[in-house]
């Protein structure tokens, strides 16, 4: 059963071995420079990613735009605060919106925008096995991701991130990036817009 948790499972494991602010999610969105970045997670899913980079110092807002998923995430996160210490600390950063992130963004001036939609073919991350499967069986494909990517780029006032597998092809109409950040099987298509 698809749960989201934030005080077990594989997300533990993925704080514990991450390398701080030197990852390759840390360094895409700037956090480098700056670690106490306002970032907004336009595609929240469980939010996994979102929990790293509020663990680095940031705050996120998360946008959910699938009912199910976001009642997941809340739950999650509801745990996570009623868990208390390190993890509630981490979790108070992150605040959850339901909605679709091409009608909510115009409405924040955001800073940084992450993107990660479930597009583009998973097949070789570690969690399209199981996790990331099962929220596709949900949410769909999101077929208008480059849609969303359009909106972000105008109302960004740093940054937009993509996260994409490493060996994707470039976006269909979508202009060049400013650069990339690799890792071993993603990668992260950074467009500087300030
Ligand atoms: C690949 S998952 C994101 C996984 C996430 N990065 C994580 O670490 O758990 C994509 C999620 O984005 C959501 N999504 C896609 N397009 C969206 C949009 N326009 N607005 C809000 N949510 C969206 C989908 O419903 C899905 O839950």
């Amino acid at each position: 059963m698809l749960k989201c948790s934030f005080i077990k499972g594989p997300i533990l494991h993925r704080l514990k071995y991450s390398k701080g602010r030197g990852q390759s999610l840390a360094k895409a969105v700037g956090m480098r420079s700056n670690k106490n970045r306002n970032i907004i997670d336009a595609t929240a899913g469980l939010g996994y990613d979102a929990f790293i980079l509020a663990s680095l110092g940031a705050n996120v807002t998360l946008i959910e735009r699938s009912e199910t998923i976001y009642k997941l995430l809340q739950d999650g996160i509801g745990e996570g605060i009623l868990f208390g210490g390190e993890i509630g600390k981490i979790v108070g950063r992150m605040n959850l919106i339901f909605g679709d992130s091409k009608n909510i963004l115009p409405h924040l001036s955001p800073e940084v925008i992450l993107i990660d939609t479930m597009y583009k073919d998973r097949k070789k991350t570690a969690l399209v096995k199981n996790e990331m499967r099962l929220v596709r069986e949900i949410v769909g494909s999101d077929s208008d991701h480059t849609e969303l990517i359009e909106v972000a780029l105008k109302f960004a006032t740093n940054r937009v991130v993509i996260k994409q597998p490493r060996y994707a092809e470039p976006i269909k109409d979508i202009k060049q990036c400013s650069h990339q950040i690799l890792g071993k099987t993603i990668r992260y298509d950074v467009h500087m817009v300030a």
